[in-house]
């Protein structure tokens, strides 16, 4: 008899012990610091052979759980660097594209997707990069109990999940309430930068945050910016542009 390929690395385990015991914890700010909506979804998805195995092997060096429990010191951890957060960096592989192309910035990548976590320290070990860190959790805890004020040089937010459906649109990610938050975190001139697909998402993140009094548009007419040089194309965008949706980027910065 031919059995079936294995679906993934993760062995039987008896009910109730970690999938990655020196990985990232299942939940890691446990109920302590719930939120009530949250903006992303819960996923099941598999882990990959390669990808467990990057999660055994490195989260240990380049990873850290959102536990809310302490200040990160980025200096330390960036080794002086300036540091961008990006969120949400889903399959990493933008994410350890930018960290390739420029050396000379941190870049502190929080997602809550484990095979996600995986690829991207795969990708990072595979490139050498020593200028990514893996965050495992909910970035409003990261930002809201584990970064100090003007901590960053920079904020990336690449294809948010759009939320299309009316009730849904409280768990869009950029809202106001978001936006004083994240503002806290950026030294002053540090640019915010969203980009969607989702049309009337874009409107609305151009909406908040040209009436946001933290932040003013990098583009002197306001507006949409063209879409830098330096974020490549990602995987949920191309997915967007495969059915027939118009890319918006959004560059603001901290006033
Ligand atoms: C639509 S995907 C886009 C992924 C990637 N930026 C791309 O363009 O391919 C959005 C990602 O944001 C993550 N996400 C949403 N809200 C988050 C939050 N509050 N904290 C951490 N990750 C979040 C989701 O898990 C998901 O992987």
């Amino acid at each position: 008899m031919v059995s079936e390929p294995r679906e993934t690395a993760v062995p039987h385990r008896p009910k109730g012990e970690p999938r990655f015991p020196e990985g990232p914890a299942p939940d890691p700010a446990g109920s302590h610091f719930e939120r009530r909506i949250r903006s992303f979804q819960p996923r099941r998805s598999r882990v990959t052979p390669g990808q467990g195995d990057a999660l055994r092997r490195l989260w240990g060096t380049w990873g850290l759980d959102i536990d809310g429990q302490r200040v990160l010191d980025l200096g330390a951890m960036f080794g002086g660097l300036p540091v961008v957060l990006e969120i949400g960096f889903g399959m990493g592989e933008a994410t350890a594209q930018m960290a390739a192309d420029d050396p000379s910035t941190g870049i502190l990548a929080v997602d809550v997707h484990t095979p996600g976590q995986g690829n991207l320290l795969s990708l990072a070990e595979k490139a050498g990069l020593s200028n990514v860190r893996v965050a495992n959790g909910d970035a409003i805890i990261l930002l809201r109990e584990m970064l100090a004020p003007d901590a960053l040089d920079g904020v990336r937010v690449y294809f948010p999940d759009p939320w299309p459906k009316k009730r849904h649109h409280k768990r869009r990610l950029i809202q106001p309430e978001f936006l004083g938050l994240v503002a806290t975190r950026m030294r002053p001139g540090a640019v915010l930068h969203c980009a969607t697909d989702w049309e009337p998402y874009a409107e609305q993140m151009l909406e908040v945050l040209t009436a946001h009094p933290a932040f003013e548009n990098t583009v002197p007419d306001g507006g949409y910016a063209p879409r830098p040089g330096f974020r490549p194309l990602t995987r949920f965008e191309g997915q967007g542009l495969d059915n027939g949706h118009v890319v918006h980027d959004l560059l603001f910065r901290r006033v």
